[in-house]
Formats: structure tokens, sequence, C-alpha cells
């Protein structure tokens, strides 16, 4: 019999997830997973709910996440509705979701990831958390704090809340922006600009001197998938979802209403996150990333100048391929980081916003309606079906994280048998593994809705402690 290795929780990621290595008798590592074991269930019990409530109901998913879902369940309400929101609605909603990835991109790099570059990847992990990024740079955590405040304060304004927004609605947005607000927002955003700038700086400095880790620990390729605009470039609040293949050829380019033609969802009984693929290539021949490195991979150029040469110098690492080592997702979410700042910018440059034309009417009826948009961790599909007094009777989520899943799942067999097989097991080489998890900012939160084949069992016991009834399992 040979040795389990439990790595669990694995830490600075949102949720509880953990890692299981099997070593062989003679030390070589023979198996690993990524298991989730939270479980949240939304699709399930959403059912019967209206679907005009969704917005606000599924912000509720998840604390990180919010605005990523308030947007797709707004869309997918538009869908169902069959109505074409006014253009003011679409720039303050893209607003809110830029806005979103300051708070996000810049909480991921500084909080959860920056202590395994700038403390160190084997450094002693008593220091090697957010504490001791900010003994060592309190500059640098003061920063990544304003720029998280001035994100989230946009949200706030134009959501409505700062954390779960409720202000988009199908149909539009229930409320517009004040010429007051707009002012306001207006005043911090160069702010932002320059932070994100510092940020994206810092970042390509230890991503440097990591450079040959980076590139060799987790390298397995995979197809990419994201979302463009009608010229190809990166698009986050709407557009085309494009698929490239490893080599980086165009193997797809389908809109979001389209996804059940292209995207099929695997389940295992060993964990609560499903594994979403690829239909024609099959499973597990057809597994594709999703978020920042997998959203520039597929994107031709960015709308934005600065964040548009960072593009060009961080393609050159691949030499026009797709850049496959997952720790330079890191890389590629700091230089969205800056598109976010800098498209942010260009939608408050424009003063039609304060227009107070913001909704269309909208009468009650059934349907089925789909919405997506790019979430910091990759796409994000709503997808729901109501009865003609709108009652909710299908929800389908795909949610960034899942769309990792695999991909997560190989990174963590590849970088164990690096790592570990034959070698000393040492906190240092574990955290090489929980490493090519975080890389990706998974969210278990918000992924982890697959019931239809339940893991846990629940039992009831009597005062005498006697099973008397139980479920599941
Ligand atoms: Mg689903
Ligand atoms: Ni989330």
């Amino acid at each position: 019999m040979g040795k389990q290795i439990v790595i669990e929780p694995i830490t600075r990621i949102e949720g509880h997830g953990e890692v299981n290595i099997s070593l062989n008798k003679d030390g070589k590592v023979s198996q690993a997973k990524f298991k989730v074991n939270e479980f949240r269930g939304f699709e399930k019990f959403c059912q019967g709910r209206m679907f005009w409530e969704m917005p606000v109901i599924t912000t509720r998913i998840c604390g990180i996440c919010p605005v990523s879902h308030h947007l797709a369940s707004a869309k997918a309400g538009d869908d169902l509705l069959g109505v074409d929101i006014p253009e003011i609605a679409k720039k303050l909603r893209e607003l809110m979701m830029v806005a979103s990835y300051f708070e996000d991109h810049a909480l991921h790099f500084f909080i959860l990831a920056s202590p395994d570059f700038v403390i160190g990847p084997k450094s002693n992990p008593s220091r090697r958390n957010v504490v001791g990024i900010v003994k060592t740079n309190p500059d640098l955590a003061l920063k990544a704090i304003r720029l998280r405040q001035i994100g989230q304060n946009i949200v706030k304004v134009v959501g409505g809340r700062a954390i779960h927004p409720v202000s988009a609605i199908p149909g539009g947005m229930s409320k517009p922006l004040s010429a007051s607000d707009y002012y306001q927002l207006n005043y911090e955003i160069d702010e932002a600009l320059n932070l994100a700038e510092e940020a994206l700086e810092v970042g390509k400095v230890v991503i440097k001197k990591y450079k040959s880790l980076i590139e060799t620990l987790a390298i397995e390729p995979t197809m990419h998938l994201g979302t463009v605009d009608e010229k190809g470039n990166l698009a986050l609040y709407d557009g085309r979802i494009r698929l490239i293949d490893t080599k980086g050829k165009k193997v797809e380019e389908f809109e979001p209403k389209d996804y059940l033609d292209y995207l099929g969802e695997k389940t295992k009984n060993w964990t609560y996150l499903k594994f979403p693929y690829y239909l024609k290539a099959g499973f597990p021949q057809g597994i594709y990333r999703v978020g920042p490195l997998a959203r520039l991979n597929v994107a031709n150029s960015i709308s934005t100048p600065r964040a548009a040469a960072e593009l060009e110098e961080f393609k050159a690492i691949s030499m026009g391929k797709p850049i496959q080592p997952t720790l330079y997702y890191h890389y590629a979410r700091l230089i969205e980081l800056l598109y976010a700042t800098e498209r942010a910018k260009e939608l408050l440059g424009d003063k039609s916003l304060i227009n107070e034309e913001v909704r269309v009417k909208v009468d009650r009826k059934g349907g089925e309606g789909i919405g997506a948009v790019e979430a910091p961790r990759g796409l994000l599909i709503h997808h729901y079906r109501a009865d003609d007094m709108g009652a909710l009777n299908k929800v389908n989520l795909i949610v960034a994280t899942q769309n990792n899943n695999q991909a997560i799942n190989q990174n963590v067999l590849e970088v164990a048998k690096k790592t570990l097989s034959g070698n000393k097991v040492t906190e240092g080489l574990c955290n090489q593994i929980e490493m090519s998890v975080r890389a990706y900012d998974p969210c278990l939160s918000c992924a982890t809705h697959q019931l239809n084949k339940p893991l846990f069992k629940i039992q009831l016991y009597d005062a005498h402690g006697k099973c008397i009834d139980s479920i599941g399992g």
C-alpha cells in the first residue's frame, strides 16, 4: 500500500477545497485530485422563484463575485423578455463590471497570490501571508486596498450597494446615474489608473524573478475560451465566445445563447464541482480554460492603448502561440486590471452616462433566457426557463471556476509528479501544488451547485445512539 497526502484546506483561495495525492509503494505520485467539499446548490433552490428576482438572489451566491452574477442574471432576464436595453443602461452595467475587476484582481494579486512571490514560494508559511506582505511592503498593501476602495465605490454608486448590488434589472437599470455622482466618480478614476499601472509594474518584477519556476511548474497545454467584441478584442460585459485550440487556432466562435451546442458538463462522484468541456472534442480531450490567461490568449488585442501595449509585450513571451504556463495567470490578471481602469475612465468620460433613459417597459411573460458575462475568473453563464407567470422551472449556471475544474485537476497531478515523486514531502513543495491551484483564483462558493448525485449522507440518531433514518450517501 502507498501513502496518501492531503493538503487541506488549500489556503488563500475563496471557499473550501483540498488536494488528495496518492503515492505508490515506490514513493511515486500515482494520482492527485482537487476536491471541493462545500455545496451551495443555487441551481436547485432558485426553482420556483420569479425570474426578475434572480439578479438580487444570485448576488448572494458569493461575496467576491456578486457583480458578475448580478449582471449575468439581469442579461438572462433581458433575453427571456426579448428586450434590447437602452445604450446608457449597457454602459452603466459595463462600468459596474469593470469596477468589480479593480477590487477582485487587486485582491487576488496582492492579498492572496503575492505572498508566494514577494515573500517566496518556499518561505516560512508563518510569514507567507497577507500579514507578511503588510510587514514587508506596507505601501504596496495600502495601494492595493485603495484600488479596491475606488472600485467598490463605483459599484456602490452605480449598483446601489457595494457588495451585493441591486440596480440591474431585466429591462435595464432601476436608477440612472446622478450628475453629482458622475463627477465624484470621475474625480477618483485617474488615481485608480495610476495604481493599476503601479500594480502591473510590481507584478512584472516578481514575474521576471520567478520566470523559470513559472515556465516549468504547471505547463500542460489546454484549449482556451473567452469573450471578444466584434473586432476580436477583449470584451468583459458582452460579446461572442471564442474557443482556440492548444496551438492557438480558432476552433469556434459563437453567441452565448448557443452555448449548449458547444459546451457540455460532466459530473464525477467525488466532487460537487462539474467539469465543463467542448462537446465536439469529448471529455477530457475537450477541456479548456477560462479567466485572465484564456481571455488574453483568445483576444486579438485590447481596445485601450496602455493595456494593448502591455498585451503585445505579454504575447511576445510565446512567439504567437497561446501562453500555457498556469502561473502566467497572474501576469494576465494585472494586464486586465489595467484595462479595467482604462475602460472605466473611458466610460466615465462620456457625459451621456447621466441620461435618465435607463430602462424599457416590460410585460410579465414566460420563456427561456440566457445571459453571459466575463466574470473576473472567467466565463459565467446564467440560463433560466420560466412558466407563463414568470416562475422558474429550470436554472443552469456555468460558473467560471467550473470551467477550469479539469485543468486544475491536471495541474495538481502534473505538479505533484514533478515536486513530490521520490522527494521528502515538505510544506514548501506542497505549497507549489497550492500555487498551481491559486493561480486560477478559484471561487468555490460560486461553483458548487451540482445536486444530481448527492455526495453527502445525513443520518438521524435517536437518544440512544441508534441510527433511525438516513438520506443520500
Ligand atoms: Mg450548471
Ligand atoms: Ni465567487
